[in-house]
């Protein structure tokens, strides 16, 4: 991932302007570290089926970090989560101020589809990953996941609608990832069991990081913890030991699933995998 991480310092948004701090303000949180979770996911399926394409394919892995930090910088809003440190540093809006959190969230936004739409692909399988990246991190995605996690703070649902919540805000821009590394090489006939593994993968992930807001500090985390109380989590919802099972039954369901995929596709996706899948087995 480290030469992800030098494309993507040399792909930062440019905005020479008198704004004091508008350029820094788009630049803080990308630069800021986290995981490329993401990223990762897709440039496995890349180098699994077609290394020679993972040059072309950061430009879309850089457009999903992208959307992906976005989201991040206004879901620690105080309209929203109310935090005050991610990525190890202090949130934007601590930072700066609230206007410069908002704007910065809709910039990376839009900035997402001008890097997409500049990916040396072909026009055809552009408007696809345009297509994914658009339907999972927005208005039938990753928006509507967190429009009921805020709306439903306070009021308990039902597990089958915590796990649409999960699947929605989390879990679909996880399974994209996967998919679109399948159209970026072709493999259109893999796509979808791919996404259909990205959205269990994603539940997964997404209830371990409910199990890490109460199990780690805010220094440990890189974010604030202990800020779920209110919501919907896995572990509000659960309890821990639930949770921890509810975790190790999807993590075994996935070590099968996995199974079945190509060799290659293991071998590419095991290192970013397998720390998540094997979290509960110490
Ligand atoms: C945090 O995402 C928000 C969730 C969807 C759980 P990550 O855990 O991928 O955050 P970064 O990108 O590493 O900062
Ligand atoms: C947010 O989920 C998921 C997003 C779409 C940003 P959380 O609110 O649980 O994420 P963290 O714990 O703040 O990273
Ligand atoms: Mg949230
Ligand atoms: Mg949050
Ligand atoms: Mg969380």
């Amino acid at each position: 991932m480290e030469q992800f991480e030098a494309f993507l310092g040399l792909h930062l948004p440019t905005v020479p302007c008198f704004h004091p701090h508008y350029e820094s303000s788009l630049r803080q949180m990308l630069t800021g570290g986290g995981k490329r979770f993401r990223p990762a996911l897709l440039l496995g399926v890349v180098r699994a089926y077609n290394p020679l394409l993972t040059q072309s394919a950061y430009h879309v892995a850089l457009a999903i970090e992208l959307l992906h930090t976005y989201s991040l910088i206004h879901d620690d809003l105080p309209a929203m989560d109310n935090a005050d440190l991610r990525r190890g540093i202090p949130t934007l809006h601590k930072t700066y101020d609230e206007v410069s959190a908002i704007l910065a969230g809709d910039a990376l936004n839009t900035y997402a589809f001008e890097v997409l739409s500049n990916a040396p692909l072909s026009d055809r399988v552009i408007v696809k990953l345009v297509r994914s990246l658009a339907h999972n991190g927005g208005v039938a995605g990753m928006v509507l996941g967190q429009a009921i996690d805020c709306h439903f703070e306070n009021h308990r649902l039902e597990l089958d609608q915590v796990k649409m919540l999960h699947i929605h805000k989390t879990g679909k821009l996880i399974a994209a990832s996967l998919q679109m590394g399948a159209f970026i090489v072709g493999r259109d006939d893999i796509a979808s069991e791919l996404y259909d593994f990205g959205i269990d993968l994603g539940l997964l992930f997404q209830i371990q990081d409910d199990i890490l807001d109460v199990t780690q500090d805010d220094e440990e985390a890189g974010k604030t913890t202990n800020n779920d109380e209110a919501k919907n989590s896995f572990v509000t919802l659960l309890g821990y030991d639930t949770a921890m099972e509810e975790a190790n039954t999807l993590a075994d369901k996935i070590t099968q699933r996995m199974e079945s995929f190509d060799e290659n596709l293991q071998r590419e996706l095991s290192p970013t995998l397998n720390h998540y899948i094997n979290r509960h087995k110490d």
